[in-house]
């Protein structure tokens, strides 16, 4: 067998090849879902990101509650955007994975590492809060198509985005 080095193979060559689904969705609620779905992980891959930065960056007083508290949403916001992103592959859509695609995407700020640790946990909240109105934007055209699937995933991301919002709003109150 004739061995070639990778500049010399025409990766290209594949013919690309669309199959029509027929899961009863139509075409519309599709494209709608799928691209309601792409604003949800954009702006969860950006909030899991500013949980990581606020994890690695905090400093003061409460340290130790809120590096734990952020490593805890980090680590479940993980795999739920994995499930975000193969959501949207099995409504037929290709999946928008790179930070520039989110950053145009998304509703969550920029993260900002040199924020005192009261303002890092209200950037949070803010963030947890964004994502929970992107998420019901998406739930309605997901339910009048009766997309179940899509349904059940976003009503559990709902329940986790307004339990953390819970969390970190009741460490700013007195
Ligand atoms: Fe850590």
């Amino acid at each position: 067998m004739e061995v070639l080095e990778l500049d010399k193979v025409d990766v290209k060559s594949v013919e690309r090849k669309r199959i029509k689904l027929s899961t009863g969705i139509s075409d519309n609620a599709r494209s709608e879902i799928a691209h309601g779905l792409s604003t949800v992980l954009a702006d969860t891959y950006c909030l899991m990101l500013m949980t990581q930065n606020y994890h690695w960056n905090i400093k003061g007083m409460h340290f130790k509650a809120i590096h734990e508290i952020t490593e805890e949403h980090y680590q479940e916001m993980f795999p739920a955007i994995d499930d975000i992103a193969e959501r949207i592959r099995q409504l037929g859509y290709d999946v928008p994975g790179t930070l520039n695609d989110f950053n145009e995407m998304t509703s969550i700020n920029v993260p900002n590492n040199k924020l005192g640790e009261q303002e890092m946990v209200a950037d949070l909240l803010e963030g947890h809060e964004a994502v929970t109105r992107t998420i019901r934007k998406t739930i309605e055209p997901a339910a009048e198509a009766t997309d179940e699937a899509t349904v059940d995933l976003l009503t559990a991301r709902l329940q986790f985005h307004e339990k953390a919002a819970w969390m970190l709003r009741s460490m700013l109150e007195q």
